[in-house]
């Protein structure tokens, strides 16, 4: 590189004719889909200024992009970041990937809206396993805090429904009464009006799977003026998907708002190949009603440690555990054989625990990714002892492994999915698009090398080929190593 890119802010700030930086002969990949061209992309401030095909800009500083893709930084639309958003802010696993803005609060689960002394209850402790954290009682307190020290990353941030019930609810085991439901409405009009941009829903998960479909319907409503999403891990992911996509589609209607199915897949053995029904479900309802969707790009999910998971898979590897830290990495079967006991005893003894299980038929997760309506999403764990690889691979994996090296789509279209699309169904404005006037969120890699390096065996690896990101205009990552710098912002859900 002829120039550093964070000098060239300083020199640009004086110099009113030519623009701060230019990433010059870069092959640009802008976000929409369109076909890819070599051109000039020029940056002033936390803008894009100028777009060249052919390349004819100058600017006080530039980088030679010569063989190398430049595209709008990448948005991770299913995160469980709320925490490594405030605590130390680097997020080396997403920018290392290119990622530049994270959508956190999924799965029902958000930091914010639940002040807690101690271990919050299962799931909510993926967030937080020592506790301490669940110490922001409203969305505004979060931001605040974010705002004070901000992240490497922009972030956009759902409201947990799980994370309410919690704060509302004495019993989690039923459905809320109607007093419970006015305290989580207030809840999710508070966290609106701060800038949130949707509520999510985790009601496979025991804290929220007595909540009737005609709870989800009645907190959604207070999504529909403001134009906010509803963003679900489904009830049931396996078996009962069908039904389970059909209440997802039923609030959307409901309610009058978008819906997003979160990472989705068809679990367990027994329900191989039925993507193709899933898919025929959601492109029909896409027809009636906005809908979307994303997925990670792996034969393996994770989530808590649970006995009831273990028929579904062929292989458990255990992620994390409390009172057996040293079995993080390990399989389950290998830590049951070892101790003489059962994969069911095994279990038991690692609570609580988190884990990684092999449930998906990779037919199915190519077909989901390929649908052209999915975004990517990592559900990456960051604090997991022994993370699933999504955490620092998956972007990397579907631009190398699933576009390039598979012919799975063009590259084109991988970009798109995690740019461009996820930019327009979460409402990020000026994001995920490389345009004048668009936020210099941007992503350099080689097309040629870029790969996942992190493995089941070795989870935690920055990924191969992934050159320069900047965040609103400031580099975040370069060569290798991150340059410690801070630049995100609170994407606040814009006024409709
Ligand atoms: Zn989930
Ligand atoms: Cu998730």
């Amino acid at each position: 590189m002829p120039a550093d890119p964070g000098a060239a802010a300083v020199a640009g700030a004086g110099d009113v004719r030519r623009p701060a930086l230019v990433i010059s002969n870069a092959t640009v990949f802008d976000g929409s889909g369109a076909p890819r061209f070599t051109g000039d992309v020029a940056i002033e401030g936390d803008r894009i200024a100028a777009i060249a095909e052919g390349g004819t800009l100058r600017g006080a500083a530039s980088i030679d992009a010569s063989g190398l893709a430049l595209a709008p930084g990448f948005i991770d639309v299913h995160t469980h970041d709320d925490r490594m958003l405030l605590d130390g802010g680097g997020m080396a696993p997403k920018v290392s990937q290119g990622v530049t803005t994270v959508v956190a609060g999924n799965c029902g689960i958000s930091l914010a809206g639940l002040a807690l002394q101690g271990r919050p209850p299962q799931p909510l402790d993926l967030l937080d396993p020592a506790g301490g954290w669940f110490r922001f009682p409203t969305f505004e307190d979060y931001f605040a805090a974010f705002e004070r020290q901000p992240a490497a990353t922009n972030a956009a941030f759902l409201v947990g429904h799980s994370t309410l019930r919690a704060a509302a609810m004495d019993d989690l085991s039923r459905a809320a009464s109607p007093a419970e439901c006015r305290r989580m409405c207030a809840a999710i009009d508070e966290a609106m009006q701060a800038g949130a941009i949707g509520l999510s829903t985790g009601t496979f998960y025991p804290p929220a799977a007595a909540a009737p479909t005609s709870e989800l319907i009645e907190l959604s409503r207070r999504l529909t003026a403001c134009g906010g999403l509803y963003v679900t891990h489904m009830r049931n992911e396996a078996e009962a998907i069908l039904p389970a996509i059909d209440e997802t589609l039923e609030i959307g209607r409901a309610c009058g708002i978008g819906v997003v199915i979160s990472h989705h897949k068809v679990a367990g053995l027994a329900n191989h190949g039925r993507s193709v029904e899933t898919l025929a479900r959601i492109a029909e309802a896409m027809q009636q009603q906005p809908v979307a969707l994303d997925c990670y790009p792996y034969e393996a999910s994770s989530t808590v440690l649970s006995a009831s998971r273990l028929s579904m898979s062929s292989r458990v590897l255990v992620a994390w555990s409390t009172p057996h830290p040293e079995c993080a990495g390990r399989d389950l079967a290998q830590v049951a054989a070892d101790w003489g006991v059962s994969a069911e005893e095994a279990v038991r003894r690692l609570q609580p625990a988190g884990a990684i299980y092999f449930m998906m038929d990779e037919r199915d997760v190519q077909r989901i990714l390929a649908f052209p309506e999915t975004m990517v999403g990592s559900d990456g764990l960051p604090h997991d002892a022994s993370p699933h690889p999504r955490l620092w691979g998956t972007f990397p994996r579907v631009l190398g492994h699933y576009s390039r090296d598979l012919g799975l789509f063009p590259l084109e279209v991988a970009v798109h999915k995690m740019t461009g699309l996820p930019a327009a169904r979460f409402g990020l404005n000026a994001r995920g698009r490389i345009e004048p006037g668009a936020y210099a969120d941007l992503v350099l890699f080689d097309p040629a090398t870029v790969i996942d390096s992190a493995t089941f065996e070795s989870p935690v690896r920055p990924a191969a080929g992934i050159h320069l990101v900047m965040v609103n205009g400031t580099p975040v990552w370069r060569d290798g190593v991150a340059t410690g710098e801070r630049p995100g912002r609170v994407l606040r859900r814009e006024e409709r």
